[in-house]
């Protein structure tokens, strides 16, 4: 069956934008006039994705607030004249519902997914890390398809330069795939150093996990730094059956960073074609 479920990991203190995130979750900063948070859950609902299962912390109501539908809202944006972000906010509560569960101590992506597990069910899910945003949902379905016709896991991965290695996971794959994949993953390590990495090949932030990966949660001791790893699930899961992993197919924008959501809204907001050729003659004229 396809994933419908998405589990949207978002309970961290988002420590990196501190001091806004005292106040403001960072899935909630603006991309030019829309959260994060809103392109995240329109790239699930456009793969089809009809329940999103928010792991947020009490410390952060913003999130719950944000997605509570409010029809005033909706309706003061079509006063403004901004149709498309309202049909597409309406779209929450309508063609998707959310739910939200919480977790207060931050323990890991891995112990973040498992508070997820009782909401989820017992069906294949996607996940998606809300601090990096896709230029549209094609790689989302891709993986969706993918678990449905194999029942694996299915991850998507992105060759780089080996100096940029250690900032993600890095698999293993077994030989005998073609360049552009899929692959079965053998290995996995979380933020290796460049010279212990296996591979060229990151882990990047979107999977669908098949429902037998809560067990390996429930089952995984945690990492040197006391957090439970979604890597490590992974890894356990490889050695029994197949993990597939799919080359990335979108544009990326991380977000994770202040530089990072800096530049996603400037390259964002220049693809659109309310703002974009404004924005370019703007920065044209500064920058000339
Ligand atoms: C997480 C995962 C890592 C993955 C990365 C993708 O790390 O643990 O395996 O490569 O997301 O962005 P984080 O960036 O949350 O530290």
């Amino acid at each position: 069956m396809k994933a419908r479920t998405a589990v949207i990991p978002a309970a961290g203190l988002g420590t990196r934008f501190y001091p806004i995130t005292k106040a403001v979750p960072k899935e909630l900063l603006p991309i030019f006039d829309v959260p994060a948070l809103q392109l995240v859950m329109d790239e699930a609902i456009d793969a089809g994705i009809d329940h999103i299962v928010l792991v947020s912390s009490r410390a952060k109501p913003g999130l719950e607030n944000y997605v509570t539908p409010d029809p005033a809202v909706v309706s003061k944006l079509r006063d403004l004249g901004r149709d498309d972000t309202a049909d597409r906010i309406s779209r929450i509560g309508t063609d998707v519902r959310v739910s939200i569960t919480y977790q207060d101590n931050p323990r890991g992506l891995g112990h973040a997914i498992g508070c997820a597990q009782e909401l989820v069910g017992d069906e294949s899910f996607a996940v998606l890390l809300p601090d990096e945003l896709r230029g549209d949902s094609s790689i989302l379905k891709l993986l969706i398809d993918s678990s449905d016709a194999t029942g694996s896991s299915a991850i998507e991965l992105k060759r780089v330069p080996m100096d940029e290695v250690s900032a993600y996971g890095v698999v293993s794959v077994a030989p005998g795939a073609s360049a552009d994949g899929p692959f079965e993953i053998t290995d996995v390590v979380e933020k290796p150093k460049k010279e212990d990495a296996p591979s060229d090949l990151i882990i990047l932030g979107r999977y669908v996990l098949n429902a037998q990966m809560f067990e390996e949660l429930a089952n995984l001791k945690p990492a040197p730094n006391g957090e439970f790893q979604l890597t490590d699930a992974l890894l356990s899961q490889s050695k029994h059956t197949p993990v597939l992993g799919h080359l990335t197919t979108t544009e990326r924008y991380d977000t994770g960073t202040p530089f990072g959501w800096l530049t996603a809204v400037i390259d964002i907001a220049l693809r659109r074609n309310d703002v974009g050729p404004e924005l370019r003659g703007w920065l044209h004229h500064r920058l000339g």
